[in-house]
């Protein structure tokens, strides 16, 4: 448009207390000439302005526009209330204040009052004895006064105007750059929306629900998102419900009283998936089964996506402590509370509703295939052997996972790399039955006493792993991945609290906290038994002992050798006066990516329009062992798209869900099918596979922490 540009402003939409919703739609976002009224506004404002922003008190309507969204805090306290967030908000001199849903702003109208700041700390019309905060000029210089009017209630805006010096247009004085007065109009009733011929009912669907629909041309792709994102919230209360019913089955994967329920909760994935048009199947294993369902409805040309998730939970014990019963979900607080709530079902839910979406206006631009697992917290024991069977038809050109933290709230986050595990239990038996410890003891070797031993010398008190050649393998933190981690913005107290406020942080020294957690190999006794557990004394020594231990693993250590020289070392710490053996139960490789790959930048791009902010790249210390073998079978990126919160206690009582994430995560997930299908072919990747068995090789220094707190606002 060529219109001139007025620095040191940011442009912000001010959409009040609440999103005021007019026949279903929100207010800013009723179409004029078929795009949104915010977001029209919005890309005015990037073309003259340093920044846009909008004020909102539920940023999740407006979240989609791409911009950032502030919430109007005192809100309440009418136009006062939302002029001081943009002006808490913006980092310039300057902003320009107008409704979120004003359809006729123009660049011509701005400049007029633009040009009339100087000398002034506000620029504002009237309109007969009616002043307008709106479509005006505000400086930063306005915020003492407007908190100090604010702290004694609702000011008026004449008190407002005069109080900090503004500069008042009168009408006649306006009329000459806007003579119908057009850019004050706004729409407060369905008339007003008729009345200035903003399209106030969602156009029709194509096509009733899920009908087979040609694909369509990819810049309509863009327009489709927002109408996608309208559906999921009319959709939203069936959604929620849907999930509820999910999160009832108790599909717990170690407890084979639940082989029933882990099978019920595959079926209702695959009737899911059927009803969205997915062919989908349920494939039995050894173990618990595997549902697969694909779509491949964009068409050969188009890249498909396989989104990976778990349908099984872990036990709920200590039953106790669960404020509401772990298979009765209930919201409280804005969270949705119940096992598998974030870990994994609500997120794997998500990623079909996102599906869901496309497929009510025909489809994703990309075909999409998913698969979910039933063993995932029982090790994935037999998942290797489907993959190896299946393999073809997992083809794929990128691999979502959701099953994975966000770095704090309001910090969307891509995981890059997860730890490995080794899982082993250490059996330790002495005499056929237990004795009399004055009878016995001193004479034959107590079994638990010999247990203590072994583990002692298994770990010095620092943290340092004493199992010969247990660290030949790890690789080494860059300098420029060990700055970027600290660069995050880590809150030492509030993670010190998440973690039950231990009397004190420990670990290796010379690490920070998240390298210890994200890129250090680590061992661990889960669990410990032997002897007499009741109550009061017993005077024995017990015939066995035995503990459960695992090793947390790094690139390039691998499960195989770490179970192999950690039952080495064991034997040879083992007393021979007890019989001491050592069984591997599970294992998983540990998973590093690559961060410079156009699924990664689709992903950022997705995530920044679903969360209004830039994501971060994180690692994490958790184990989820589909990751590395099907980046080494598929050889394509595996991106982590987490949407849970570190402090939502998966695998403790009381699991909970954000459902402000929850809803965020479709609508990444929407985003995503859309970016990727823009990104470009990853050709290079395809020609040259990699070699070795090595999880992506990365060098070192490769990742970039984005984001990152904000500086030098407010
Ligand atoms: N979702 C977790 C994995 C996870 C945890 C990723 C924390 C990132 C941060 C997964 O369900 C899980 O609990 N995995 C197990 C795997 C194990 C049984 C092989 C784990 O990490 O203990
Ligand atoms: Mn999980
Ligand atoms: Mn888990």
């Amino acid at each position: 448009m060529g219109s001139p540009r007025i620095p040191g402003c940011t442009g912000a939409l001010v959409a009040g207390g609440r999103a005021t919703r007019m026949g279903g739609v929100t207010k800013g976002l009723l179409r004029s000439g078929g795009v949104p009224i915010a977001e029209r506004s919005l890309a005015l404002f990037r073309e003259l302005f340093d920044a846009a922003l909008v004020v909102a008190n539920d940023p999740a309507p407006y979240a989609r526009l791409g911009a950032r969204v502030v919430p109007d805090r005192i809100a309440g306290r009418g136009a006062p209330g939302g002029l001081h967030a943009a002006l808490s908000a913006a980092g310039t001199e300057w902003v320009f204040a107008a409704g979120c849903d004003m359809p006729f702003l123009d660049a011509r109208a701005i400049a007029f009052l633009a040009e009339r700041r100087a000398g002034a700390d506000a620029v504002l019309v009237r309109f007969g004895d009616r002043l307008e905060p709106l479509h005006a000029f505000w400086s930063r210089r306005c915020l003492p006064v407007l908190e100090r009017l604010l702290r004694a209630g609702e000011p008026s805006l004449r008190d407002l105007a005069e109080a900090v010096g503004a500069r008042v247009i009168d009408e006649v004085e306006w009329r000459l750059v806007d003579p119908e007065g057009l850019a004050f109009e706004n729409a407060n009733t369905p008339e007003d929306a008729r009345r200035l011929g903003l399209e106030l009912t969602p156009p029709a669907r194509r096509a009733g629900a899920l009908g087979a629909q040609p694909h369509r041309a990819p810049q309509q792709d863009q327009e489709d998102a927002m109408e996608l994102v309208r559906w999921v919230e009319e959709n939203r209360d069936r959604h929620f419900s849907e999930l509820v019913e999910f999160l009832r089955i108790p599909s717990i994967s170690s407890s084979s009283e639940h082989r029933t329920d882990v099978a019920r909760a595959a079926g209702f994935l695959e009737a899911e998936m059927r009803r969205l048009g997915m062919d989908a199947r349920v494939f039995p294993t050894e173990g618990h089964p595997v549902v697969y369902g694909e779509w491949m409805g964009a068409g050969q040309g188009k890249p498909t996506v396989l989104v990976y998730g778990h349908y099984d939970v872990q036990p709920v014990d200590p039953l106790p402590l669960w404020k509401s019963p772990p298979f009765e979900p209930e919201v409280r607080d804005g969270a949705l509370y119940a096992r598998g709530a974030v870990d994994d079902k609500g997120q794997v839910w998500l990623h079909l509703k996102a599906f869901e979406a496309w497929r009510s206006a025909g489809g994703p631009p990309v075909n999409v295939k998913m698969i979910f697992e039933g063993e995932e917290e029982v090790g994935s024991v037999h998942l290797g052997a489907f993959l190896d069977r299946e393999r073809a038809r997992l083809a794929a050109d990128a691999v979502v996972v959701s099953d994975s933290p966000m770095f704090a709230k309001g910090v969307p986050s891509i995981c890059y790399g997860l730890r490995g595990l080794a899982y082993l239990q250490v059996d330790v038996e002495g005499p056929a039955m237990d004795l009399h410890s004055g009878s016995f003891g001193g004479a034959v070797l107590n079994p638990a006493n010999a247990l203590a031993r072994i583990i002692a010398g298994l770990q010095d008190p620092s943290g340092k792993v004493l199992v010969p050649g247990f660290y030949e393998n790890v690789r080494k933190l860059g300098a420029r991945e060990r700055a970027e981690t600290r660069r995050l913005p880590f809150d030492a107290k509030a993670w010190l609290a998440s973690a039950g406020n231990p009397p004190a942080p420990w670990g290796e020294p010379g690490f920070h906290v998240l390298e210890r957690i994200w890129a250090r190999p680590t061992l661990d006794v889960n669990g410990i038994w032997g002897g007499y557990q009741g109550e009061g004394a017993k005077t024995i020594i017990p015939s066995k002992a035995g503990a459960k231990i695992s090793m947390r693993l790094v690139p390039d250590q691998t499960p195989e050798e770490i179970a192999e020289k950690l039952t080495r070392h064991v034997k040879r710490l083992a007393p021979k006066e007890v019989k001491v053996t050592v069984t591997n139960l599970h294992g998983g490789e540990a998973f590093l990516s690559e961060v410079d790959d156009p699924a990664f930048r689709a992903t950022e791009r997705a995530l920044e329009r679903a969360f209004g902010r830039k994501p971060v790249l994180t690692r994490e210390g958790g184990s989820i062992p589909f990751t590395a073998t099907i980046q080494a079978a598929l050889r394509c990126p595996v991106i982590l798209m987490g949407f849970g919160l570190p402090d939502e206690n998966s695998h403790a009582p009381n699991e909970r869900l954000d459902l402000d994430n929850y809803e965020k995560g479709i609508l990444s997930a929407i985003y995503l099918y859309e970016e990727l299908a823009k990104a470009p072919p990853p050709e290079e990747r395809r020609a040259s596979p990699r070699a070795g068995r090595a999880p992506s090789p990365r060098g070192p220094g490769r990742a970039r922490a984005r984001g990152g707190p904000r500086r030098g606002r407010r």
